[in-house]
């Protein structure tokens, strides 16, 4: 019962012109409710790939997949889409910020499309709770690397979602800033009970999960 998602033989081809790529081979994988997992792996090995299937973001060529034992790839994009706003945050390496909206309101709009009651209210106390009180209204050009993304993690996670996966959080970060976003996030899913599944290059924050799930050439290791 205690199981959030499980992967059972999923491949994932992309097709390039005539050739048939195989991105992701027979991929089985189970993880628990508040588990943390980091996913490491060379360049290409098809990470990210992992990550938009699990999120519902990019579909299985075969094989199925159960979140909350609930199998999505038999689902409409819509129901998909449905189940990840209320469930999933997704936290990428670009910040992907609206640019003509505050910092309060990139994280606000979020909750006001998914009907939440005070939005506003509740975009000003996350983004407090990750020391950004000073930057409620400034727009994201006005803001340093490390900043946005904090606005980013407080926009993905504003739902509180079950599962956090984030690809390469702090890839586009210095040492400092890197440090303060893995601390941010792991405070943040053990104070919540969320899970975690994050790609990431740098190996401290890898070592930072519970557990490591190693990626070679599109298979788990
Ligand atoms: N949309 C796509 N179309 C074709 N090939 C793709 C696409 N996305 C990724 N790939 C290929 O799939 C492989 C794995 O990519 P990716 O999952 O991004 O790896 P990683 O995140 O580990 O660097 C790479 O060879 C990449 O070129
Ligand atoms: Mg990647």
């Amino acid at each position: 019962m205690n199981t959030l998602l499980k992967l059972k033989k999923v491949n994932l081809k992309y097709q390039t012109g005539k050739k048939n790529i195989s991105v992701l081979k027979d991929i089985n994988l189970i993880t628990k409710k508040k588990e943390s997992i980091s996913i490491v792996g060379e360049s290409g090995s098809g990470k990210t790939s992992l990550i938009m299937l699990i999120g519902g973001l990019e579909r299985a060529t075969s094989g199925k997949i159960f979140f909350q034992n609930q199998e999505i790839t038999k689902l409409s994009e819509d129901s998909i889409s449905e189940i990840r706003k209320k469930n999933i945050g997704i936290i990428f390496q670009s910040f992907y910020l609206i640019p003509n909206y505050t910092a309060v309101e990139n994280v606000a709009l979020t909750l006001e499309l998914n009907k939440f009651k005070n939005p506003e209210k509740e975009a000003k106390m996350l983004l407090e709770r990750f020391g950004l009180k000073h930057r409620f209204n400034n727009l994201p050009g006005q803001l340093s690397g490390g900043e946005q993304q904090r606005v980013a993690i407080a926009r993905a996670i504003a739902m509180k979602p079950e599962l956090i996966l984030a690809d390469e959080p702090t890839g586009n970060l210095d040492t400092e800033n890197s440090i303060m976003i893995s601390e941010i996030l792991f405070k943040y899913i053990k104070e919540e009970g969320s899970s975690l599944i994050m790609v990431t290059h740098d190996q401290k924050l890898a070592n930072k999960a519970k557990r490591k799930i190693k990626i070679k050439d599109g298979k788990i290791k």
